[in-house]
């Protein structure tokens, strides 16, 4: 009688523990975990990217490759943070306040602008954002969409004074000095503002810390303004000094020889070699022959350096997008062939993580048409040649 009794009994309990379960999954199939809480604003929807394993290159090196995908973000980059950054800081300072008409101009080639644009709508501002004229369509059309004010410039040296940061810094100027109008013009300054790589500090790299559970041997980012960069090495080093701090350069950039041997210089620098204006390269975002502000502030983190050619970072975005449903920009890749490098000569089990910038959705009048020539069964040794 007692066997029977126990089989039944636990025939009841295993069915309705079964049941209770698989209704649970029906429920919410895609994750255990709770939702975020709901909230009052876009700009509050900024950080806490989700840090994602890239599992075919970690199966291939025998390393863990992490990606923390900025861009998750709702502006879709890690400028998001940034521009929060600063307009906060400008409306502490009392030099804008919303709804008041006040623009808040940006010299940007793209992620920025379209944070700024976003934000600005979301806060009660006005974003106008300077370009060079040979920015992607997407971006064009994404910063048109919001309804921002464009003012395209040819793509011109920093020196010079039509550069698209310094139509910019004029622009804010000239508005603020306009005697008929109350409105004010502030200028954001990603190279030079410090609340670039203090936001990466205080956000993104505790950020990382968490999420790899305080474990990590690698971070492999490029830079651009510098901020991401300085920010997330600092925040890592000071808080475990073995982390190695790559640098991933593209093709024309001078930052290659500036962190190995100290001197800011690419051979496209020669007389009569360069066929663009500020960086010589496909990749967007990354890559610039200055020292900024944001650059130095974390330099003296950086321990390394790899350069990567256009081509294997386009033929490395083809590859993830196939291998592990990653659609990236371009200097995602870039961060993944170094990343991918630096695992080979690794020790098994070694712990990398990369920034994710952007999507591939922001490159695919340029960058993707190269990558989608590429063949989707191509190989990492392929990739990496
Ligand atoms: C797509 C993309 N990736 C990377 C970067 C580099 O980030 P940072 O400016 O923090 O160096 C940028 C900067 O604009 C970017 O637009």
């Amino acid at each position: 009688m007692a066997p029977k009794f126990l089989y039944y009994f636990i025939t009841v309990v295993g069915t309705a523990a079964t049941t209770y379960t698989l209704l649970q999954l029906l429920r919410n199939p895609q994750t255990k975990e709770k939702p975020p809480k709901r909230k009052q604003n876009v700009a509050d929807l900024i950080g806490n990217t989700p840090m994602v394993k890239i599992s075919s290159l970690s199966k291939l090196t025998g390393c863990e490759i992490y990606a923390k995908l900025e861009l998750a973000n709702p502006g879709g980059s890690a400028k998001d943070r940034v521009a929060l950054a600063v307009i906060q800081d400008f409306e502490k300072k009392g030099l804008i306040s919303p709804n008041s008409g006040d623009v808040v101009f940006e010299g940007t080639s793209g992620s920025t602008g379209i944070s700024f644009a976003m934000l600005c709508n979301a806060l009660g501002y006005t974003a106008h954002i300077c370009l060079p004229d040979d920015t992607s369509n997407e971006k064009l059309q994404l910063l048109e969409s919001y309804g921002a004010e464009i003012e395209k410039v040819k793509p011109a040296s920093i020196v010079d004074p039509s550069q698209y940061v310094n139509a910019a810094r004029r622009g804010a100027q000239a508005l603020t000095d306009d005697p008929t109008t109350d409105a004010r013009g502030v200028f954001a300054d990603q190279f030079e503002n410090d609340n670039n790589w203090r936001v990466h500090y205080r956000t993104t790299g505790p950020e990382i810390w968490e999420q790899m559970d305080h474990d990590l041997d690698y971070f492999v980012a490029g830079s651009g303004t510098g901020g991401t960069i300085s920010g997330c090495s600092k925040f890592l080093r000071e808080h475990d000094d073995s982390i190695k701090v790559v640098l991933a350069d593209p093709q024309g950039s001078g930052m290659y020889n500036r962190i190995k041997y100290g001197v800011m210089y690419d051979s496209v620098e020669k007389e009569g070699t360069r066929r663009r204006h500020q960086v010589d390269t496909l990749i967007e975002g990354i890559g610039l022959n200055r020292v900024t502000h944001n650059f130095s502030q974390g330099e003296a983190y950086i321990t390394d350096s790899e350069r990567v050619t256009d081509e294997q970072a386009i033929r490395m975005a083809r590859f993830l997008s196939s291998n592990d449903g990653l659609f990236v920009g371009s200097s995602t890749s870039i961060n993944a062939v170094a990343a991918t490098r630096i695992a080979q000569r690794s020790e098994k089990g070694t712990k990398i993580v990369l920034i994710a910038c952007d999507s591939g959705t922001r490159h695919l009048s340029k960058f993707w048409k190269e990558a989608l020539k590429v063949d989707s069964k191509i190989t990492l040794e392929q990739v990496l040649h």
